[in-house]
């Protein structure tokens, strides 16, 4: 069975209403990264921290998979799938993938100070008082900028043993992540889903310049 592998960021879930990053709109344009989404960040102001992630957390009940995490889980029933993504929303699950590393962390797990100890909590929110079994103060289970990437290495196993890999809706601009592509076959077919330019001239791609949704269907019509 051939192994596709699927690299996602936050053009991927953008369909299904959660914002992206570095587009204009997108999160670092409301909020300073370094505040929100770094270890440095959390040491200052925790309180903020917990206020931006229970905020993103609560928003996972109102937003539903769409199409192109639906199709991504589809392909299971030909392929072996894996997703490999950086976003922290819970959608390739719901939408039905059973393979999917989260290489930033997820939203609907907390965890210890020291991660540790990792806590399921759904959607509810972490409030400043709570704790975790070890007497540290609980926080959300996501790599910010400053903290090492556990997954990398499993996730780039997983990229060099792939016969497809497909990118969709990642700027490539946070490493370790972008880097992944590197590992890939050098015969192994690249392709990548993003209505916007991306820089990829690191990397052969064949570019499918469409949102995640649209960019899937014709994807699959290549593959099957
Ligand atoms: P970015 O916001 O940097 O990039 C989003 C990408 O999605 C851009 O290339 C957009 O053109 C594309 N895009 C927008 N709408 C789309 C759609 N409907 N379909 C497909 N693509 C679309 O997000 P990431 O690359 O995921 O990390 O950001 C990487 C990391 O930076 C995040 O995981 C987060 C952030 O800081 C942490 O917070 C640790």
């Amino acid at each position: 069975m051939k192994h596709l592998v699927f690299l996602t960021g936050a053009g991927m879930s953008a369909e299904s209403g959660i914002s992206t990053f570095r587009d204009s709109n997108g999160l670092w344009e409301q909020y300073d990264v370094m505040e929100v989404a770094s270890i440095e960040g959390w040491y200052r102001n925790p309180d903020l921290i917990q206020k931006f992630y229970n905020e993103r957390r609560a928003q996972l009940n109102e937003v539903e998979p769409n199409e192109g995490h639906k199709m991504i889980a589809s392909l299971e029933k030909s392929f072996k799938v894996t997703v490999v993504t950086q976003n922290v929303d819970d959608l390739h699950e719901r939408a039905g993938s059973t393979q999917v590393i989260h290489l930033h962390g997820e939203l609907t797990k907390a965890c210890n100070e020291s991660k540790t100890k990792v806590y399921e909590i759904g959607t509810k929110a972490i409030h400043p008082e709570d704790k975790a079994e070890d007497g540290s103060r609980l926080r959300p289970f996501i790599v910010w900028f400053g903290e090492a990437v556990p997954l990398i290495e499993k996730a780039a196993e997983v990229v060099s043993e792939a016969d497809v890999v497909v990118i969709i809706g990642t700027s490539m601009q946070v490493y370790p992540a972008a880097g992944l592509i590197h590992y890939a076959k050098k015969d192994a077919p690249v392709y990548l889903i993003d209505p916007n330019p991306v820089d990829d001239s690191s990397f052969r791609v064949e570019i499918i310049k469409k949102k995640a949704g649209e960019g899937m269907a014709i994807l699959l019509e290549k593959l099957i």
